[in-house]
């Protein structure tokens, strides 16, 4: 039995469509079998749509609860019976209740070469600092902010005329591929 994979977003979704290519071209040993964002309007929804992949959306809305949005959240990865968690761009931290379930089973892509440049503008920060290499790295999710067990990491030279867009679609690119490769390099016994 193919590992159950979830895909958490809250954005375009490239990522989720590099898992989705791969198992179309039948080089992903796993099945990615539901999506869940934290946005409505998540571009990366429709991405699941055109695959056939069902996905839920919940929406935290500011000053609400978030124990309840954890709880929810929760419910719903639970929902597709989830073997494996891959964080794809969802831009909220996940909660206890959440870790309390899938700690050790959840997985989150970063871009820039952990322990530098955490956070959500992680490409910004490594031009900002002039470093001449960053990256990208494949991490276990605890519950700290991009603080989990490194599982891969790869590096992307900084070029000259690079802007934070131009820099993050290289990484990307990178990160799709590490994604793939972790996805496939993790087995859940059943
Ligand atoms: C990736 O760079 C990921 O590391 C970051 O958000 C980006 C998601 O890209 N957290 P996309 O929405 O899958 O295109």
């Amino acid at each position: 039995m193919p590992n159950r994979v979830v895909v958490l977003l809250s954005g375009t979704g490239t990522l989720l469509q590099a898992l989705i290519d791969a198992q179309r071209d039948q080089v992903l040993n796993a099945e990615v079998v539901g999506v869940v964002s934290d946005r409505m309007d998540a571009p990366g929804l429709s991405r699941a749509d055109a695959a056939g992949i069902p996905s839920t959306v919940v929406v935290f809305r500011p000053g609400g609860d978030r124990a309840a949005w954890d709880a929810e959240l929760t419910r719903a990865v639970a929902d597709f019976s989830a073997d494996l968690v891959v964080s794809a761009g969802f831009m909220k931290l996940l909660g206890p209740a959440f870790l309390a379930e899938y700690a050790g089973r959840a997985i989150n892509s970063h871009p820039a070469l952990l322990p530098a440049f955490p956070g959500i503008h992680a490409v910004r920060d490594a031009l900002a600092a002039g470093v001449k290499v960053t990256g990208a790295t494949v991490f276990w999710i605890d519950q700290g902010v991009d603080s989990g067990k490194i599982i891969a990491q790869e590096p992307v030279r900084v070029a000259a005329d690079d802007t934070a867009t131009s820099l993050h679609e290289r990484i990307k690119i990178v990160e799709r591929k590490m994604l793939v490769d972790a996805v496939n390099g993790f087995r859940v016994e059943r």
